[in-house]
């Protein structure tokens, strides 16, 4: 794999495969990681994939995804195949899949939602209307969210 003469292969942790062209910085941010953490992280941009013209990935050192990373990931990266990797194998391979309802990963644009509203937290609700080209569904207020508008509506933690 051209990948590998690019970059080594890791011991234990998580390698984020086939993300699309551009968009690795963009994962590592919703996961949390700004590099200050400590762990090695290898970034590889632009690679050329067979399935994608050009792909992204990402291998993080020492790092596992909650289920809820998946999901986020799912959101902007529809396509990445999570690796777990332990003694240096494949433990395990899984395509990120964006279920049907996401709940409280994204915060609703429309600020009158009853999800934006001071008092009582209400996690946001959105339904997956669409998955190519991403189309949610707020399923309190009916507002509607791009894959653009995505990125910017993801919430922390
Ligand atoms: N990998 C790694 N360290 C390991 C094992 C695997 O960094 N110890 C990386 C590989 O370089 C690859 C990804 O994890 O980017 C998945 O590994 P593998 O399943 O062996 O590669 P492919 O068969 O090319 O994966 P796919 O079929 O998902 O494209
Ligand atoms: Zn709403």
């Amino acid at each position: 794999m051209e990948e590998e003469l690019l970059i080594r292969k890791i011991r234990e942790g998580t390698v984020i495969d086939h993300i699309p062209a551009g968009r690795a910085l963009k994962v590592l941010s919703i996961i949390g990681l700004t590099g200050g953490e400590g762990m090695v992280i290898a970034l590889v941009m632009n690679a050329p994939s067979q399935k994608l013209g050009r792909k992204d990935l990402v291998k993080i050192e020492g790092r596992f995804l909650a289920p809820r990373e998946v999901d986020k990931i799912a959101l902007i990266a529809p396509s990445a195949t999570i690796n777990v990797i332990r003694d240096y194998k494949v433990a395990s391979k899984r395509k990120v899949e964006l279920p049907d309802v996401i709940k409280g990963l994204l915060k609703c644009p429309n600020p009158d939602c009853v999800t934006n509203q001071p008092g009582e937290p209400i996690d946001s609700l959105f339904k997956t209307i669409s998955r190519s080209p991403l189309r949610l569904v707020c399923q309190y207020c009916g507002e509607a969210v791009s894959e653009e508008e995505v990125m910017g509506l993801l919430t922390k933690g």
